[in-house]
């Protein structure tokens, strides 16, 4: 009797473990385990020209902030601009969940992506996975750079190829448990070519313009990870830099939000960072983005105009209240 309990114990045991190896792959979860999917590299390389260059630049400094993120910033100059001797030698991440570094980009050998690939350096941009393999957190924005067309990605190489090295060797990331495990859930390979979406419409543009530049990672709150449905570009999202603990504002047309700007407005507010008399915090990257051209920042006001309003005061002026609607505390967080 006992044998024959042990024995059915036994294959249930192996009835349980097969039932979840096979969930398991099922949802894809295993990956925690075996790290990204991933694809191999190549050895495809960008055609260096003046234009390339040129692109790659603006593309750069000016509409995707690569160095905002991987430069040590002086946040006493106005609008916290990287410091040009640092650019692109990597940063400490603040306000991350662990210890989390943005790496040398710069072409040094040994302590940058000198040594990289092109293809190497185009999978961890628009995919996520880094030289060795291992899955990058998507603080890096490569969600959104997935959509950047295979032409403006040779342009953003051909750039990042070009700019002093900086010999700083920076730290691995470490990732508290569990996203340092849900992390390598998180690249997706891109296997067809990225063409330019369609941009027909000023507001098609700024969509595309504003997916380039990361607008909706601080500008739509998020619960663990996810943006809240119905508070898209409806701020709420806290951050803290060493500039000070900011949430950022609603930029929909509602009342709550942006609907006073006129184009006007919106231009001067991304050239100088002041709404009128109201200087805002330099976590907001304007001194970046007011370097696009007008075309492209009225684009971008146009694709903000054809949101939907979305009701959600948030206010820096008070002190942070709970807010029921995006589940944070911020200035006005009890007026929602
Ligand atoms: C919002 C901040 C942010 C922006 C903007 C950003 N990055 Fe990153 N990037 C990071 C962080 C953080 C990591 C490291 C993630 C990790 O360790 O998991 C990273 C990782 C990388 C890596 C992998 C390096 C390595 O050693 O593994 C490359 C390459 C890279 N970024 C290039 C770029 C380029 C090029 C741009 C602009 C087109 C850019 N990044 C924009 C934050 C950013
Ligand atoms: C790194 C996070 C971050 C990114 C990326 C970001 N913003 Fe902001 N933004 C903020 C924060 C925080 C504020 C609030 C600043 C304050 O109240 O002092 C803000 C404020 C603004 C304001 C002022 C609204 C008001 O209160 O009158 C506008 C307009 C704006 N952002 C537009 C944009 C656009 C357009 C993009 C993309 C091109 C963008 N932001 C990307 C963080 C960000």
């Amino acid at each position: 009797m006992a044998l024959r309990w042990r024995k059915f114990a036994s294959l249930t045991i192996l009835g349980i473990f097969l039932l979840v190896v096979t969930a398991l792959f099922v949802t894809g979860l295993w990956r925690v385990f075996v790290g990204p999917k991933a694809r191999a590299t190549t050895n495809l390389t960008f055609e260096r020209t003046p234009a390339r260059l040129e692109r790659g630049k603006h593309l750069v400094e000016n509409v995707m902030g690569c160095f905002y993120c991987h430069s040590e910033r002086d946040f006493k100059a106005p609008g916290a601009l990287p410091i040009e001797a640092k650019k692109g030698g990597g940063a400490i991440f603040y306000d991350a969940p662990g210890q989390m570094y943005a790496p040398n980009i710069t072409p040094d050998q040994e302590t940058g992506v000198g040594a990289w690939s092109d293809d190497e350096l185009a999978r961890a941009i628009r995919e996520g996975v880094s030289r060795d393999g291992h899955a990058l957190f998507p603080i890096m924005p490569y969600m959104n750079y997935k959509h950047l067309p295979d032409e403006d990605l040779a342009s953003v190489i051909t750039y990042l190829r070009s700019i002093p090295p900086i010999r700083n060797a920076v730290p691995r990331t470490k990732l508290n448990f569990p996203l340092n495990l849900l992390v390598n859930t998180m690249p997706q390979p891109l296997t067809v070519p990225v063409t330019t979406p369609d941009v027909s419409t000023p507001a098609k543009r700024g969509a595309h313009l504003a997916m380039l530049a990361s607008c909706a990672d601080c500008h739509t709150p998020q619960d663990r990870g996810t943006a809240i449905p119905g508070l898209a570009m409806a701020g709420g999202f806290t951050l803290n830099e060493p500039s000070g603990q900011v949430t950022s504002t609603n930029i929909t047309p509602d009342p709550s939000g942006i609907s006073y700007y006129d184009e006007a407005l919106f231009l001067e507010v991304m050239r100088t960072g002041q709404v009128k008399a109201r200087k805002l915090n330099p976590t907001m990257p304007w001194a970046l983005y007011g370097k696009m051209s007008d075309d492209e920042l009225k684009a971008i006001f146009a694709y903000l105009r054809s949101l939907p309003a979305a009701s959600h005061r948030v206010d820096n002026t008070e002190s942070p209240t709970v807010c029921k609607l995006c589940k944070g505390k911020h200035g006005f967080g009890d007026r929602n």
